[in-house]
């Protein structure tokens, strides 16, 4: 397998589904519309919808019903960073190459934004109901999970914990700092993964051990991100490096040092590559999968 190239064409395939889902900008509104497009359009690696089409596919899934949610696991992330990147938040001037949502369009339209994006995603992934292949079941368990996972119990939860651990320096232990990342971060991919092997009709047991495996890489993805924001550049990244720095983070890095969070993140990846190999026992088996999550701990942005 020659991973580039496939992961090439993972990344083609969904961005033609992302843009059918966009919404076109016309009207009054057009304004908010432009803005969740500037920000969706910007690129990013699209981890998230290949995660969840790699899942469904993992457990037989070949049906057009993964595209809707697909493209919302993506408005949801996407959402996520306009956010995190505005002055009350990150306070951060680039993203994905360009500047960032509230610089172009000003806080309060990437505010709606983000808000747009976060409703039109579930606006998306309802769109399945109309759609053949899997049952009502399914999409609304999809669905659930979804909602959950970038709730309070989930991405949002992470992003309170995240914002105030800022004012409380070296009080931060390695617990508080694993809640955090496990939030807001790894909530969305075990939305993303948990998603996919749900609506190929994984059962209980099989997507409660995707949850597991999906929260290392999460948390192993964060630890990545934590060590890139102190040793790449804003060219390399599309986004400002010294970001956690300036906000006085504590992260995986400021806590072990970035040798220790390397070899951490690795051994989160591993045992999550291992979680999903016992599958191959029950006949479900992805070896494209696999080559993505061990690829994240290399990765350069
Ligand atoms: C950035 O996510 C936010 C984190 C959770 C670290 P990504 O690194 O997946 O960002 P894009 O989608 O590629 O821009
Ligand atoms: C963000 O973590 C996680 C989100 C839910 C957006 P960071 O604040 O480290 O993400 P970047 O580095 O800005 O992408
Ligand atoms: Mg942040
Ligand atoms: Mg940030
Ligand atoms: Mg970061």
């Amino acid at each position: 397998m020659n991973f580039d190239r496939e992961m090439e064409s993972r990344v083609k395939e969904t961005e033609a589904i992302l843009k059918a889902y966009l919404p076109d900008e016309s009207g009054w509104a057009r304004t908010v519309m432009e803005a969740m497009n500037y920000s969706v359009n910007a690129g990013g690696k699209r981890l998230r919808p290949i995660l969840m089409a790699e899942t469904y596919r993992l457990f037989g899934g070949t049906d057009k019903i993964i595209e809707p949610f697909m493209a919302a696991i993506e408005m949801i992330h996407t959402y996520s960073l306009v956010h995190d990147d505005l002055p009350a938040m990150d306070n951060d001037e680039y993203r994905r190459g360009r500047k960032t949502t509230w610089v172009v369009y000003g806080d309060a339209m990437a505010v709606l934004a983000g808000d747009g994006l976060l409703n039109y995603a579930f606006e998306t992934a309802l769109k399945s109901f109309g759609m053949p292949g899997s049952d009502a079941d399914k999409k609304a368990a999809a669905l659930s999970i979804l909602a959950e996972k970038a709730g309070i119990h989930g991405m949002i939860g992470g992003q309170t914990a995240d914002i105030e651990a800022e004012n409380l320096g070296d009080q931060v232990t390695q617990e508080h700092l694993l809640f955090i990342h496990e939030h807001k971060t790894a909530a969305l991919i075990q939305a993303a993964m948990m998603a996919g092997a749900v609506l190929a009709g994984a059962e209980d047991a099989q997507v409660r051990l995707v949850e597991k495996a999906a929260c290392e890489i999460g948390v192993a993805f964060q630890i990545q991100d934590d060590i890139l924001d102190v040793t790449s550049s804003l060219e390399t990244l599309g986004k400002p490096v010294g970001s956690d720095a300036k906000n006085q983070k504590t992260t995986y890095v400021t806590l072990r040092g970035v040798e220790a969070a390397s070899q951490e993140q690795r051994e989160m990846s591993d045992h999550a590559v291992k979680l999903l190999e016992s599958l191959n026992q029950e006949g479900f088996q992805n070896e494209f999968l696999i080559e993505l999550i061990r690829s994240l701990i290399t990765r350069i942005k």
